[in-house]
């Protein structure tokens, strides 16, 4: 099977086997029969945040469990999502209903099920934000059961989905909390002043679609996999010795005296926007993406991709890691 249309960076991917179950039932049955046969299983969803390589060995599962539902609990509005549901769709249709939470999180591609591997964020709110739980069904065992945003260990583009339940566990379903009362997050870049003083949740959402238009590439045009560096967290004294230099720097304080840096301004400073080498390039008008002009492969983007983190670290001392995950 040809995994190229099923990742937004199109690199060319063969695999050997590939399923996409509709429900609980038909998931356990396919992970079933890859045990039997001893297929290794790489587990997709929208393909927006991963770098395939050339061959897989084995099943690819891309969970497409596709309804989602709304429960009210007291004060809030609980929407059940399944891993498959396009995350985007489901922010404008939660926007439309009113209902407040993952609206600064609309235009981020993808399916549900992924969101909380990364802990997608963007202006401001990161999925963390808003989770209640997750469902998940074990690799091995077939096993259902619940888990706890608590338990999923979020940070910045991160979660035990990445670490101790990385390849062990498939999410299926989805807990997300949202409210009908305004709570509109408008502090990130301009956002505030691209919507009224009270706006609905669609407006806001609407207003995110025309940041993200503006920056970032289709990836229908041009391939691409959004940021392709993490934003680098460096201590709070290297920040300061890189702001005597440069003080337009844009930098964010975290907790424990770190500070998180703009890696796409950055690549900037080094002059790379706009920079191509055969099939890859960085995004003329957002640096942090690396877009595939095509007939390149993974490895030749993570070539490419050495190069403008070593110009990073030439000049800044700081290290750049890939943002996508590295199947
Ligand atoms: N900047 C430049 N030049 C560039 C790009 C950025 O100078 O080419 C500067 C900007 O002017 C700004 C700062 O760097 O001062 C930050 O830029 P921006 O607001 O565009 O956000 P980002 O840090 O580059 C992060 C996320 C995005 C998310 C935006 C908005 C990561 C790795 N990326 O990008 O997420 O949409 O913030 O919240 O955290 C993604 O993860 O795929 C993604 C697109």
């Amino acid at each position: 099977v040809d995994l190229s249309a099923a990742n937004t960076l199109r690199l060319p991917c063969q695999v050997e086997h590939y399923a996409a179950p509709t429900s609980l039932t038909s998931l356990q049955a396919a992970l079933h029969h890859a045990h039997a046969r001893q297929w290794p299983i790489t587990l997709l969803g929208g393909g927006s945040n991963v770098l395939l390589p050339p061959t897989l060995m084995g099943m690819a599962l891309r969970p497409a469990l596709c309804h989602w539902w709304l429960e009210r609990q007291n004060e809030s509005v609980v929407a059940f999502v399944g891993a498959g549901v396009n995350w985007h769709s489901l922010v404008m249709a939660l926007a439309a209903r009113g209902l407040w939470g993952t609206e600064n999180l609309a235009l981020i591609p993808g399916d549900c099920g992924a969101a909380p591997v990364q802990n997608i964020g963007a202006y401001g709110v990161e999925l963390s934000d808003v989770l209640e739980g997750v469902q998940v069904v074990e690799l091995a065992t077939g096993e259902v059961r619940w888990l706890s945003a608590q338990a999923c260990q979020f940070g910045y583009r991160d979660s035990i989905f990445k670490r101790a339940l990385a390849g062990r566990v498939v999410i299926t379903q989805l807990a997300l909390r949202l409210s009908e009362c305004p709570r509109p997050v408008l502090g990130y870049g301009d956002l505030a002043s691209r919507v009224t003083a009270s706006p609905t949740p669609l407006a806001v959402a609407q207003a995110v679609c025309a940041i993200r238009r503006e920056k970032l590439p289709d990836p229908a045009v041009l391939a691409n996999a959004g940021s392709f560096f993490k934003n680098p967290v460096v201590d709070e004294s290297q920040a300061q010795r890189l702001l005597q230099t440069y003080p337009q720097m844009p930098h964010f304080p975290q907790a424990q005296h770190q500070t998180k840096l703009a890696a796409g301004w950055l690549i900037d400073q080094c002059g790379l926007k706009g920079y191509r080498d055969g099939a890859f390039g960085v995004h003329e008008r957002q640096a942090l993406v690396l877009v595939h002009f095509g007939g390149g492969d993974r490895p030749g983007l993570l070539r490419f991709a050495e190069s403008v983190a070593n110009a990073v670290y030439d000049r800044f001392a700081v290290t750049l890691e890939p943002e996508p995950r590295v199947v």
